[in-house]
């Protein structure tokens, strides 16, 4: 959290906010992301292996006269404010469970890249979810927050989670994995979002009138993460999403070729993109790939991160800080 937003809250606190709750929660990258056909209800059904990586969200809700969303970090002004941000939604729908007022302010500091790929809009919600259940001292149970985390969007339960896990049906339906050790990406920021429905869209134009098989994760994929070999990792690495990403943006091909030039593993589109993801052997590398990636051109910013982070997490709570 910035000095001054800490500030700001630090002084909301004193005027009379009688608690304060800051949840920490981490970004994502899929490493196997196989995509089914379209659904009737319009999803589509995935075998998607996730992994949180460490680049992290702050959210910190405060008592207030009623709900409210503020956003200060990397490229805060994208970020909505009002009901459709999933902090809010997530304060709503708990809220509403538990047939208690959702009169809250929810601040997000953000550094996970907005409409990214990373799944920063999921971190908010599952971060604000947890720090009102912990402010409103409901002590829900984690399946309880799971099933709320389902409602609103796929993503948001691995977010709660962290770790590794596999995620079927939508995403939402989660088995935990095993990891061996800490892997080491780099990411590279693109300028602009891509819209997730957009990229599925784009996959189902272009898998038009082929036989899509039924999703399945790749049993190499499993072994490589218990067994923390990067090497294997890296040559199990798949995303049916980068096609329809790389179709909408096609200039992020140039950023994967820089990456695995200056020495990446392997490099893949995380999630519906735009940003790209790149395995490194090491953190050495890892730093060369990010500068390599920099000088090139082809991104606006490249991030360091290893993976598995955990899920979220309360790393501050103080009932009576008025
Ligand atoms: O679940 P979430 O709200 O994050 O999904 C956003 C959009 O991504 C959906 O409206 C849908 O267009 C697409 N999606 C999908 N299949 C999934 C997950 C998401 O088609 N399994």
């Amino acid at each position: 959290m910035s000095e001054t937003v800490r500030a700001a809250v630090e002084a909301e606190v004193r005027n009379g906010a009688q608690a304060v709750v800051r949840v920490r929660v981490p970004a994502k990258v899929n490493v196997q992301l196989s995509v089914g056909a379209a659904r009737p209800d319009g999803f589509h059904d995935l075998a998607n292996v996730f992994l949180a990586v460490g680049l992290y969200d702050e959210i910190t809700v405060t008592p207030a006269d009623a709900l409210r969303v503020t956003c200060a970090g990397r490229d805060a002004e994208q970020v909505p404010l009002d009901h459709t941000n999933l902090a809010a939604r997530a304060a709503l729908a708990l809220a509403e469970r538990h047939g208690i007022d959702p009169h809250v302010h929810i601040h997000i500091d953000k550094d996970i890249p907005v409409a990214g790929g990373m799944a920063g809009g999921s971190a908010d919600g599952a971060g604000a979810l947890l720090a009102c259940d912990t402010l409103w001292e409901l002590n829900s149970s984690q399946e309880e927050l799971l099933t709320i985390c389902a409602e609103l969007g796929s993503d948001v339960p691995f977010s709660l989670l962290g770790g590794a896990a596999l995620g079927i049906g939508r995403g939402e339906q989660l088995t935990p994995l095993d990891v061996d050790g800490a892997f080491h990406w780099v990411f590279a920021v693109a300028d602009g979002g891509l819209s997730t429905p957009a990229v599925f869209r784009e996959f189902d134009r272009l898998t038009e009138g082929s036989f899509i098989p039924a999703p399945v994760a790749d049993p190499a994929l499993l072994h490589a993460l218990s067994a923390g070999d990067a090497v294997a990792l890296a040559g199990a690495l798949t995303n049916d999403l980068q096609p329809a990403a790389l179709s909408l943006r096609p200039t992020l091909a140039a950023t994967l070729d820089a990456g695995v030039e200056a020495g990446a593993l392997a490099a893949l589109v995380s999630g519906s993109g735009p940003t790209t993801a790149f395995l490194t052997k090491d953190p050495e590398t890892a730093d060369r790939v990010a500068e390599a990636l920099l000088a090139s051109g082809t991104c606006r910013t490249a991030r360091m991160a290893s993976a598995p982070a955990a899920g979220a997490v309360v790393v501050r709570e103080d009932h009576d800080a008025a």
